[in-house]
């Protein structure tokens, strides 16, 4: 019989291959680890106690120095980042976080979560809290900070889901996140105006610092009057009332309106060079239409076809980069998917549209040439310009954010009788922080309402 021979320099290669193979695999391993725990530490202790994680903090910090990056360390209820300038080995890692009642007339003994200074704190740009559920559920909170001893309002009405994250200030040493349910809102409850007229009712919050001052309204006719950014406008000679309600409120403030019949007739909106909207300053300049400084372009107030700023302005630029690398810290990627658009090119825009659409629909979400505000060089679409954007995390970032960089979102949800457009979560608006800001407290309202304009064509 014949013996079978044992291939042993065949055994050796696949064994040299497998060990090489098993290397490799380690060598990758071991590289991934590397820099993922170099840039996230996870941790379910306290870090200050444990050895392990006090190694893994320390090599996290030389990398960190080492490639001047900065270092969040990520915990089960909150994370901390720290700027790489800053960063220091065997930094105090012991970070106190808990949430009590206060009991003091600012908060009106509402629970709020405290946050409290530490060394890391003190050095942090930013922390992230994981919200206990009673500030969660009403998805908007208030951050006061603490110096001294002294409370102060730092940011308000911030949008929230489970976690806030708090832009740390050297003027504060702590922070409160608050919640401050509105218990009643006061105001006139009769109130008599001239068809034409505009009255501004005067809202008394209580208490004064609520954190979510929204009211609905609704005038039972809307023939005899209308409501718009707490002013009633009189349309006809008539009675009506006016209901407001709020989900914080148990009762309802309802007022009673009375229109009188004048003899002046409502002033045509756009009619005069220069002329005074309540508080707000409207000036044509060549043109074109600003109130208290803001360009205006909707469907009733237009731009030359001339105006040509050539593309995106320098402001609208320089806030959108801002507002680009803020987001892309918390890992939300944000472009420019239509920016500058000229007169002419608007033009074959909207008859593409009209051509596909009709006319009537077209105008829904399609400005008419010389009416669109890409022509201002003062907006674009990020991102995208389509239904499907809603919802995704950048519009919802967006959403809760551009209003800090002076962007608006020009076409709100819900807002098509006042800007003539449906909504489009991508269109945003340069108009600089002082008016974002004021749009962002009012909850969001169109720039129609804020300056009680019309968007309406003419034909
Ligand atoms: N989609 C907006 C309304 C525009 O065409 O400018
Ligand atoms: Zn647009």
């Amino acid at each position: 019989m014949k013996r079978k021979r044992i291939r042993y320099d065949r055994i050796i290669i696949v064994l040299v291959l497998f060990i090489l193979l098993i290397f490799g695999i380690k060598l990758c391993f071991n590289f991934l680890k590397k820099t993922s725990i170099n840039r996230t530490i996870k941790s379910k202790g306290i870090i200050k106690t444990n050895k392990d994680e006090l190694d893994i903090w320390n090599k996290s910090i030389t990398y960190a120095k080492k490639n001047k990056e900065e270092v969040t360390i990520q915990r089960r209820k909150y994370s901390v980042t720290i700027p790489s300038k800053i960063l220091k080995n065997g930094m105090n890692l012991n970070i106190n976080y808990y949430s009590e009642y206060i009991d003091e007339a600012l908060f009106d003994n509402i629970k709020v979560l405290y946050v409290k200074k530490n060394e890391l704190l003190s050095n942090s740009s930013k922390i992230k809290i994981k919200l206990p559920s009673f500030l969660k559920k009403n998805k908007i909170v208030d951050i006061y900070g603490v110096k001294n001893g002294k409370i102060e309002l730092y940011k308000s009405s911030i949008k929230v889901d489970d976690t806030i994250t708090i832009k740390t200030n050297k003027k504060y040493d702590d922070y409160f996140v608050a919640y401050i349910k509105l218990k009643s809102i006061s105001v006139k409850n009769k109130i008599s105006v001239n068809k034409g007229e505009k009255v501004e009712l005067e809202f008394t919050y209580n208490p004064s610092n609520a954190t979510n001052k929204k009211v609905n309204s609704n005038i039972k006719n809307k023939k005899i009057a209308k409501f718009i950014n707490k002013r009633v406008i009189g349309l006809k000679a008539g009675k009506t009332t006016l209901v407001l309600t709020s989900d914080e409120l148990s009762v309802d403030s309802i007022v009673d309106i009375t229109v009188n019949d004048s003899k002046e007739t409502v002033q045509e909106e756009g009619e005069n060079l220069e002329k005074k909207v309540e508080k707000h300053k409207l000036t044509v300049v060549d043109g074109i239409t600003y109130i208290d400084g803001i360009m205006i372009v909707n469907k009733t107030y237009s731009l030359p076809s001339t105006y040509n700023p050539g593309g995106l302005k320098e402001e609208f630029m320089s806030a959108f980069e801002e507002m680009q690398s803020a987001a892309l810290l918390d890992g939300i990627r944000l472009f420019i998917a239509s920016g500058f658009r000229d007169y002419d090119y608007q033009v074959d825009l909207y008859n593409y549209y009209v051509e596909g659409d009709g006319v009537e629909m077209a105008d829904t979400y399609s400005a008419r040439p010389g009416h669109s505000e890409h022509q201002t060089g003062l907006a674009a679409d990020i991102n995208a310009a389509d239904k499907s954007f809603e919802g995704t995390p950048e519009a919802i970032w967006l959403d809760e954010n551009c209003y800090k960089y002076g962007f608006i979102v020009r076409f709100p949800k819900g807002k098509d009788e006042f800007t003539g457009y449906e909504y489009e979560p991508w269109h945003l608006r340069y108009v600089g922080t002082e008016l974002s800001n004021k749009i962002h407290e009012l909850g969001g309202i169109s720039l129609e309402e804020y300056f009680d304009i019309t968007s309406e064509y003419k034909n």
